[in-house]
């Protein structure tokens, strides 16, 4: 029996654990398609926060509009740098950016995606490859980017894919970018084990469908369509991309610090309430 802690001793050794803060302030984080929808969403959330954000982008007005709204509201601070992460090589000298100016890195965002509906067997090979290349191969030069700079610093990190659920349920009409989605998952699972070491945490996020203009454009153009995908939510409304980006700050911040390799789902219930097809030849959204 003496041999058993005392009650002092075991709020001591949890201590350490208990009513810390998220760890945003004074951090850097480096944000993918941060110019619009959910990685601008992501972005304020974490400037907000006390953190600095890199956003990243092809379309520098939007990355310049993010930074200015990041200005007028976040305690951080934002730096637009304009990249594809299909380029390996921008993708090194995006990093090596963010570190010039705020002196190291914390964390990515992989939020940049491509999407459009079309029926998979009548994709063309460049349709296929244009998602695929920025989806997965984008989020690989990312983390490898990144993954490496905090091996360097030997800070540890955290590293955030944002993915969708039919990563591993599929879904018709976008079977570039549930490939691709899967990928990632698979990626971030095994990162997961071999970063672990390093203090390098990676995990995923599954938004639902989400009132952004990039997904409403490539997946519920017309009104049809959205009734038809709305029809699918349990909950029975689109997510506001804030609600992402809560969940995205969570898996980001200090109060997970032992959650890694996961995936977390802010779907309002869609894909749990939706398990059957049925036989189409069409590509519903
Ligand atoms: C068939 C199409 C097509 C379409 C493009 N392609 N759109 N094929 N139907 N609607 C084909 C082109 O014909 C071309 O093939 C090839 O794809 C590449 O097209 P480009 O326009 O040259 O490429 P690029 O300029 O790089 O554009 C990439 C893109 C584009 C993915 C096609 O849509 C894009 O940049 N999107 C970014 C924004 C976005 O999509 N956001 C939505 C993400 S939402 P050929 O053979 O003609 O050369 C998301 C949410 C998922 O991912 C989860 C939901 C729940």
């Amino acid at each position: 029996i003496t041999d058993q802690p005392t009650p002092d001793a075991v709020v001591s050794v949890n201590s350490a654990y208990v009513n810390r803060g998220w760890g945003f302030e004074g951090r850097t984080y480096l944000v993918t398609g941060g110019g619009s929808g959910i990685g601008r969403a992501i972005s304020l959330a974490l400037a907000a926060a006390g953190a600095h954000v890199v956003v990243a982008g092809r379309t520098p007005d939007k990355l310049d509009e993010t930074v200015a709204l990041i200005g007028k509201s976040g305690s951080g601070q934002g730096l637009a740098v304009p990249a594809d992460v299909r380029d390996p090589a921008a993708v090194d000298d995006l990093v090596a950016a963010a570190v010039e100016r705020f002196g190291r890195i914390d964390g990515l965002v992989n939020n940049a995606a491509g999407n459009f509906v079309a029926p998979g067997i009548d994709l063309s090979p460049n349709g296929w490859r244009a998602v695929v290349d920025i989806v997965l191969n984008g989020s690989y030069y990312c983390t490898r980017a990144v993954a490496r700079q905090l091996r360097a610093q030997g800070t540890g990190g955290s590293v955030l894919s944002v993915i969708a659920t039919y990563a591993w349920h599929g879904h018709p009409g976008t079977v570039h970018s549930a490939a691709a989605k899967a990928g990632v998952l698979a990626m971030t699972r095994t990162l997961a084990v071999e970063l672990a070491p390093y203090g390098i945490r990676l995990n995923c996020v599954a938004p639902g469908p989400t009132e952004t203009e990039g997904a409403g454009a490539a997946l519920w153009g017309t009104d049809e369509a959205r009734a038809g995908v709305l029809a699918t939510v349990p909950a029975g409304r689109f997510a506001d991309p804030a609600e992402v980006a809560d969940a995205s700050l969570f898996l980001l911040s200090e109060r997970s610090s032992y959650l890694t390799g996961d995936c977390l789902t802010v779907d309002g219930g869609q894909w749990l309430g939706k398990q059957v097809y049925g036989r189409t030849a069409e590509a519903p959204v």
